[in-house]
């Protein structure tokens, strides 16, 4: 069923633009890394772009009910600078997801029993943990004037899931099998 109250119906639409700006900000980002000579630190903005893009659409889909036009804030990063710079904003917007966004949102729909909303910040959630580990590793590498050493990564259409090689069977998120999993490498 999909969204019900007003509360967690806003939470939802200021999820969907937040995770609608990381999509098209990691996209930003990556063309900089490319530019920079940073092949690997490009493609890994791309994965993580995707993953956002699943996000945002987990979150528009419980939205399906409410139709019309909204004004949404929504919390998002600016600023073009050097990868490593980028990267420090990638992660600040990441940890802001999992320190403070996410769990107030989980909550929330759980305490309002919305169930729709509770998955969608529950894939969320544990998606933007992992985004926060693999963009800290690639900025360590960026700041050393490297590319992050990084083979395919695997992406979940379902759930946002990122994982780096081997890829588990099914999705450790949401359970999906593997051949599901968008991959770029
Ligand atoms: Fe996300
Ligand atoms: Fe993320
Ligand atoms: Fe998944």
């Amino acid at each position: 069923m999909p969204v019900q109250n007003a509360m967690t119906a806003d939470f939802l639409r200021s999820a969907y633009g937040g995770e609608s700006m990381a999509h098209m900000r990691y996209l930003i980002w990556g063309d900089v890394a490319e530019k920079e000579g940073m092949p690997n630190i490009a493609r890994l903005f791309r994965a993580i772009a995707y993953a956002e893009w699943a996000h945002a659409d987990n979150h528009f889909r419980e939205l399906r009910d409410q139709k019309g036009d909204y004004t949404v804030p929504a919390g998002a990063v600016f600023g073009i600078g050097k990868t490593a710079e980028n990267l420090q904003g990638a992660i600040d917007g990441e940890l802001h997801e999992v320190e403070q966004m996410y769990p107030v949102y989980l909550e929330t729909a759980r305490f309002q029993n919305e169930k729709g909303a509770e998955r969608a910040f529950h894939f969320a959630l544990e998606a933007e943990k992992i985004h926060v580990d693999l963009f800290q590793k690639a900025q360590d590498a960026a700041m050393e004037k490297k590319d992050f050493e990084v083979g395919p990564i695997h992406i979940c259409p379902v759930c946002g899931y990122t994982g780096t090689d081997p890829a588990p069977d099914v999705c450790p998120v949401c359970g999906v099998k593997k051949e599901m999993f968008k991959i770029f490498e």
